[in-house]
């Protein structure tokens, strides 16, 4: 299979419905605490908002959802937090693989997972290995992820490979990204008001569409997603060329 296109090298294909949707879900903690309630209730909402979204997602056509669970920086928050969080992949994991599996969706996850305890890693490369086939929709899990971390053990690897290399291009470094099977997001999702990346996916936003909603992600849904689409439906996507070069591109030909 060809490696998927590089925005800034050739002009993909974009279509009425976003083949990769990212998202940000934020807001957790703030959803609990609206109603008096610890954080991990938040969180367990939340991991509620994920399955409806991964439904929502497949019933749609989009072909990729990558969620950001757990950034490189989610360490700073306190240790119970950060314990239950884990506890919530594990539980999320050993109830949900199956019934991906069952819909033919194929589960990744991107990120440093070596800091993860082994029983989670187990957990994790059971559901990768079992869904490894599936080709209905492509759910990327990002956890203890960052952008920086991404492209930095790309270039690493790339060294690696190649000690006498001087230099380096996209080509040869887009295979090394976490990210390398899939095509960059048509469209970023950020729910919880704030209007950042926060060292998501940085090298493959290029060119993304971004999305900011001040709804929490435990109240995202099927609607939500749709409002987000349609905002994403009334961009003109340029990749670098003018409105009238587009409008000229659309133009049937005359004989
Ligand atoms: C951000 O909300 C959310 C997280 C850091 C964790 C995301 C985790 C889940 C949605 C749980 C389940 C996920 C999977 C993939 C099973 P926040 O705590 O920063 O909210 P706040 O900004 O309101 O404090």
């Amino acid at each position: 299979m060809s490696a998927p296109a590089s925005s800034t090298q050739e002009i993909p294909q974009a279509g009425d419905v976003p083949r990769h949707v990212a998202i940000i879900m934020d807001g957790n903690g703030r959803w609990a605490q609206r109603r008096r309630l610890p954080r991990i209730a938040g969180h367990r909402r939340g991991a509620e908002a994920v399955r409806a979204t991964v439904r929502a997602c497949a019933e749609r056509g989009i072909r990729y959802l990558t969620l950001f669970a757990f950034s490189s920086e989610n360490w700073r928050r306190p240790a119970e937090e950060v314990a239950l969080l884990m506890k919530l992949f594990k539980t999320a994991l050993q109830n949900e693989v199956d019934k991906l599996h069952a819909s033919g969706v194929r589960l990744k996850v991107v990120g440093d997972t070596s800091r993860f305890d082994p029983k989670l890693r187990k957990l994790i490369e059971r559901g990768e290995e079992l869904t490894a086939g599936n080709t209905a929709l492509t759910l990327t899990v990002a956890a203890n992820y960052g952008g920086r971390w991404d492209i930095l053990q790309a270039m690493t690897q790339y060294l690696q490979k190649n000690p006498a290399t001087r230099t380096v291009d996209e080509g040869a470094l887009a295979p090394y990204l976490a990210m390398s099977y899939a095509p960059e997001p048509d469209l970023f999702i950020r729910t919880g008001g704030e209007q950042r990346i926060s060292n998501f996916l940085l090298w493959q936003l290029a060119y993304t569409e971004l999305y900011f909603t001040d709804s929490l992600w435990p109240d995202f849904d099927g609607a939500a997603l749709d409002r987000a689409i349609a905002s994403y439906r009334s961009r003109e996507r340029r990749f670098g060329r003018t409105s009238e070069q587009l409008q000229e591109a659309k133009r049937p030909e005359v004989a």
